[in-house]
Formats: C-alpha cells, sequence, structure tokens
C-alpha cells in the first residue's frame, strides 16, 4: 500500500485538496478562537500528522502552511497555535523545513518532525496535557488503527474541556482497493491485516464476501466506522464526502470527530462554505480546459445555493418545530444535527436564522429571531398555549 505522494502531487492542488484546505482553514481559526480561552496561556496545540512539503511548487499553500498562516495571525493577537509537523519522506520534509523556517522567524511556535506520526503522537498528546488539542491526520492510503485513536481521543483525552478534535481522512480508493484483495483468492493477507487493525477488528471484511457491489460494500464500511469511532469515543463524528468529481464517487471522507456543540455547528456552516470553494474551483477549471465550451458541468450540475437554502429552511423549521415539542425553549447550537438534519454541512448558518424567522411568520414560536446573539446562540421558545 503506497503511503506517499509520487508523482505530480505538489505541482498543483488538485480538487479535493481545494475543498479539504478551504475546510481547514475555515476551521482552525474559529477551533483557536473558540477554545484558545481553556487554557491559561491561550495554548493551543495542533499537529498535522502527515503534512507533506507544506506548499505547493505553484506557491499555493498546503496544509502545514495554511496553519502557519492561521498561527502567524493568531500570535499578533495573543493566541499561540503551538504547531507540530509530521513527514515520513525525506524530500518532502525538507522543503517542509523551509517553509516553516519562515514563520519560524517571525516568532510562529512550530517544529517538525521527520518520520512515523504513530512514533510522536504520545508526545504531542503529552504536551498538550491541559490544553485544546486538534489533530490533522491525512494520509494518502491508511490512516491509523482504530486503538491508537481510541487510545488517544477516550482514553487519554476523554474530558471536554479542554477540548479535543479530530479531521482525519478516510481513504475509500483503499477501501475499494483492499475490498478487491477480500475478493481475490491472491490477495494481500498483510495489507488486510493492516486494514483490520485501522478498523479495529476484521468486521469490514464481511461487506466484501457478501453479494453486494463493490462500491455499496465501501460505503457501508465508512459508515460502520464511523458509528464504531463514535460509540468507542463518545464523539459526536461526522463523515464529509471529497470527490474529484460532481458525479464521482468519494475518493475519500474527511471524518470530524468532537465532543464540542459549538464545533459541531461551526464545523457544519465551513463544510457548506468549502463546498462552494470546490464548485468555483471546478468551474475554473473547467473554463480553462475548454474554453469554447457551450455548456460546463458545474452549469448544468451545480446546485444553486440560493434554492438549496430556500428548500431547507422550511424543513430545519420543521426540525426545530419538533424540538420545541418538548415544550422547552431549544437553543439553536445544542442541537446542531437534529436541527439541520440533511442539511447539515449542506447550508450556511443563516439559514437556522431564517427557519425561526419561518417558524415565526407561521405562528409557532413567539420568539422571532430577529436580532439578538450569534444565530447558534438563539434561544427559541416553545408556542404559548
Ligand atoms: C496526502 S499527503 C499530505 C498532504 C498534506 N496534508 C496537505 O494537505 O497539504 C500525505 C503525506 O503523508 C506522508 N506520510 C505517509 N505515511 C506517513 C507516516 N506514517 N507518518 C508521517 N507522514 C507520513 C507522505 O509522505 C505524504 O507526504
Amino acid at each position: 500500500m503506497s503511503t506517499g505522494t509520487g508523482g505530480t502531487y505538489w505541482q498543483g492542488k488538485a480538487l479535493p485538496s481545494v475543498f479539504k484546505h478551504d475546510l481547514l482553514r475555515r476551521y482552525i481559526p474559529p477551533f483557536g478562537g473558540m477554545t484558545g480561552t481553556q487554557a491559561q496561556d491561550r495554548r493551543v496545540v495542533y499537529l498535522d500528522g502527515y503534512a507533506g512539503e507544506g506548499r505547493y511548487e505553484n506557491g499555493e499553500p498546503g496544509s502545514a502552511e495554511i496553519a502557519l498562516q492561521v498561527a502567524s495571525y493568531y500570535r499578533s493577537r495573543g493566541l499561540n497555535l503551538s504547531c507540530f509537523f509530521v513527514e515520513q519522506q525525506a524530500r518532502s520534509f525538507v522543503r517542509l523545513q523551509q517553509v516553516l523556517r519562515g514563520y519560524q522567524a517571525r516568532g510562529v511556535d512550530a517544529r517538525a518532525h521527520h518520520g512515523e506520526v504513530n512514533d510522536v503522537l504520545d508526545d504531542v498528546v503529552q504536551r498538550a496535557m491541559g490544553v485544546p488539542l486538534f489533530l490533522f491526520l491525512d494520509p494518502c492510503g491508511l490512516c491509523l488503527p482504530m486503538d491508537r485513536l481510541v487510545d488517544v481521543l477516550a482514553q487519554r483525552r476523554p474530558q471536554r474541556r479542554p477540548a479535543t478534535e479530530l479531521l482525519m481522512n478516510f481513504s475509500m480508493m483503499a477501501v475499494r482497493r483492499l475490498g478487491g484483495h477480500v475478493r481475490s483468492p491472491k490477495g494481500n493477507e498483510k495489507s488486510l491485516e493492516r486494514f483490520d487493525a485501522v478498523c479495529g477488528g476484521r468486521w469490514w471484511r464481511e461487506y466484501f464476501t457478501g453479494g453486494s457491489a463493490e462500491e455499496d460494500a465501501a460505503e457501508a464500511v465508512a459508515a460502520e466506522y464511523a458509528r464504531r469511532l463514535k460509540q468507542r469515543t463518545g464523539m459526536f463524528v461526522h463523515f464529509v464526502p471529497v470527490a474529484k468529481h460532481p458525479t464521482w464517487k468519494p475518493v475519500y471522507y474527511l471524518v470530524f470527530a468532537t465532543r464540542s456543540p459549538y464545533g459541531l455547528w461551526v464545523f457544519g456552516d465551513a463544510v457548506a462554505r468549502a463546498r462552494s470553494e470546490w464548485w468555483k474551483t471546478l468551474e475554473l477549471q473547467e473554463e480553462q480546459e475548454e474554453p469554447d465550451a457551450l455548456f460546463s458541468t458545474t452549469s448544468i450540475l451545480r446546485p444553486d445555493p440560493s434554492v438549496v437554502e430556500k428548500e431547507a429552511v422550511p424543513i430545519i423549521a420543521a426540525n426545530l418545530e419538533r424540538l420545541l415539542q418538548s415544550g422547552r425553549a431549544v437553543k439553536l447550537v445544542d442541537h446542531t444535527l437534529e436541527l439541520f438534519g440533511q442539511y447539515y454541512g449542506q447550508v450556511t448558518e443563516p439559514a437556522a436564522r431564517k427557519a425561526v424567522k419561518y417558524l415565526h411568520s407561521e405562528g409557532k414560536t413567539p420568539s422571532t429571531g430577529i436580532g439578538g446573539d450569534k444565530t447558534r446562540e438563539l434561544i427559541v421558545q416553545p408556542p404559548t398555549a
């Protein structure tokens, strides 16, 4: 199983990375902002465990430089995003170090380790004692064994505060490939065993021994992986599909895990915005590749965000109405997943406020949804009898 980035990977950003990086760029700052007060010295530890080169050859920032930019921004505001980067490939590590030097010279608290993330993880967790910790794990192939993740997330950092969050690449290409090994009499047992460890057992093999189509089996494995991670860590776990093309299957899922209702809320908003960036970049790429085309895939397939929001508002309002049936006031951020339902990660935060206004206009809540706090802080009252 390949673990490196060969060929053209670092020449320029592929579409899945556009989404991944936009999401990181949008989510790391509020994570720092929301959790920075949980440590006395306003320190937040950030680990990019599969950091790569840090910057593309065309100058665009990779995941490491995105974190360094956030750290640099925060430094001037009194928050210390203490960054740890790990990279296994010697050539990539050298380039990563070059990127780091520029930021270290400006006082950013960052260091890089040449080697395996597994060997560094315990040290980083130790250094994050008493402060919030964000783990970004983005391998090209298989991610860390589930027991290892559970050890960090549930055994060593089981508390809500200081916060612990995870964003991890779960490769569907790897799952499909390994499914092929299960089905083939010549399947490589060593690779299968590695994935057993990733999944925390051999359970996933059964999905490929039944009669289901390969893609259905792979999707079922991803869903079951999410369920198990949620069960074993007690965290909210959300899977975000990332694809190369609107009609293709995801190349990977980004697995997000948090214990914070605020994290969940802000992440959903960031996903919807990053999705928009993905479409914009696809459109741009299409224009460059086929400038004379009459119609682009994007113009045909892209869901109009305002139409999606229009559809979403009454559904979110109905979800809210259901929550209010308890007879108690509902603080929006405490019910993110029930509130947004199928539109979580599809629409941005303002859709929730519009839903409150919609419900009010229907006479189903005395709360107007006007003014006041941030949308997520809105407290919506049940209807008066
Ligand atoms: C998908 S790339 C990372 C891309 C980067 N996170 C970004 O978004 O800009 C994965 C990187 O992980 C490195 N790698 C693979 N296995 C590793 C391991 N066990 N520990 C640390 N790095 C590893 C590879 O050499 C490769 O550079």
